[in-house]
């Protein structure tokens, strides 16, 4: 059988190599060792996206994430303040919280009964006669930064990885900025839970199939036929030379589908006439001027991957948890608004369920290619090919990559990034 090899030997591997301008070595998804570098690389020395400040409104909420692999508490402060602690005891390390989602007064460890406060601080332990170490040196430890825009809080555990601006980019703060603007009072308000999905493949395959737009009359074949009239049919099922729709990398990782430009309506996104949300466009207007809500109700929520674990995806919000080389959680959110009637967060709850729920018609299909890919790549590798639309991609005066919605434009941005954090600066 002839087929495109790596040409490396298997005891050759180095992240340098594994990466050309529009090709994949299988073992940067496969491989134990890339995927140790990643964690101290990409989610120890950078910025990774946490949560957001709405799922915890009260003193004492929190939600339990991870940073790579080391869990971490997300809590809200008595004075309001959004705290990112390690969710690890400073005396011998046990886990202080099991929940996902819950309210604390403090946060007991149950091994030997230390007590912390929401801000992390030591507040008491039994027998404290016998401690040998400063009290001051006893709090949870915590990122080296931590920081919020429009409520997305990043953090980066290192210390070092720049300011969360650099990270984010006028790209990146676009974006988020953009699906914060659809909230008539600006905000979002994430409370309807997460659900995730532990699959076996690379977490980077969910970055990329996430922000992929070839696949869409393929692998979600059902969706179109089950439901013809989406958004999707004009954006990118009315053929390769008639849609408008695009692929954009707006470089540091931070890639995008502009489905929006191959809309046919407005309100597409949210499959409603503008008669049924009256009270939220005229509320839009109010806030952003008539201008501004008219791209917005036209455009929706963006479609797009912040690097390196959060993904926009329309009406849902995706992170990307590494578990192992071949072992990934998608968990996802709808991406409910602030300011609307029940009953618009209910079509967003809907639309959330159908797209990406256990019975959904994307993260299953998704799932299942993933995995198969996951299986394909092995153990001595093969190469995957990202060279589609280089003969008609357009670089902006601004420095973004743009091509066709089925170009990958999106995963060759991806891993350019990615070569660049795996192999140049740290
Ligand atoms: Fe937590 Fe000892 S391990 S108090």
């Amino acid at each position: 059988m002839a087929s495109k090899t790596n040409g490396l030997a298997a005891n050759a591997l180095a992240t340098g190599t594994l990466v050309t301008d529009t090709t994949v070595d299988g073992r940067a998804y496969t491989d134990d060792g890339v995927f140790a570098e990643e964690l101290v690389r990409i989610f120890t020395n950078g910025w990774v996206f946490v949560g957001h400040s709405s799922e915890i409104p009260e003193p004492g909420d929190y939600v339990t994430r991870t940073l790579g692999r080391d869990p971490v508490i997300m809590i809200r402060d008595r004075d309001n303040t959004v705290n990112v602690l390690a969710n690890r005891c400073a005396h011998r390390g046990v886990t202080l919280l099991q929940q996902e989602v819950g309210n604390a007064v403090s946060l007991p460890c149950i091994f030997h009964g230390w007590t912390y406060g929401l801000d992390g601080a030591l507040k008491g332990m039994p027998q404290p006669g016998g401690l040998s170490i400063a009290r001051d040196d006893c709090s949870l430890d915590r990122p080296g930064q931590t920081a919020e825009h429009r409520g997305f809080v990043f953090a980066n555990q290192s210390g070092t990885a720049g300011s969360l601006e650099d990270h984010l980019g006028p790209g990146g703060i676009e974006l988020l900025d953009w699906a914060s603007d659809l909230s008539p009072v600006g905000s979002l308000d994430l409370n309807a839970g997460w659900l995730g999905q532990e699959v076996s493949s690379n977490w980077k395959m969910w970055a990329e199939s996430d922000l992929d737009g070839y696949h869409l009359g393929s692998l979600h074949r059902s969706l179109w036929q089950v439901v013809p009239d989406s958004q999707y049919q004009a954006a990118v099922m009315a053929g390769e030379n008639i849609v408008k729709a695009t692929t954009r990398d707006r470089g540091r990782g931070h890639v995008e589908l502009e489905f929006w430009r191959g809309y046919d309506r407005q309100l597409a996104w949210l499959g409603v006439p503008r008669e049924r949300v009256s009270d939220y466009c005229e509320a839009l207007i109010e806030r952003v001027g008539a201008e501004r809500a008219e791209e917005l109700l036209w455009q929706g929520p963006p479609h797009a991957l912040i690097f390196p674990n959060l993904f926009l995806g329309e009406m849902n919000l995706a992170i990307i948890e590494p578990v192992a080389a071949g072992r990934t959680i998608h968990h996802h959110t709808p991406l409910l608004l602030a300011g609307v009637a029940p009953s618009f967060n209910q079509r967003v709850l809907r639309q959330s369920e159908a797209a990406m729920g256990p019975a959904g018609f994307l993260l299953p299909d998704d799932a299942a290619a993933a995995e198969r890919m996951q299986v394909a790549f092995g153990h001595s590798g093969g190469v995957m090919d990202l060279s589609r639309g280089t003969n008609r991609e357009v670089v902006e005066a601004n420095g973004d990559r743009v091509g066709h919605v089925s170009d990958e434009i999106p995963g060759r941005g991806f891993w350019r990034h990615w070569h660049h954090l795996m192999t140049d600066h740290r």
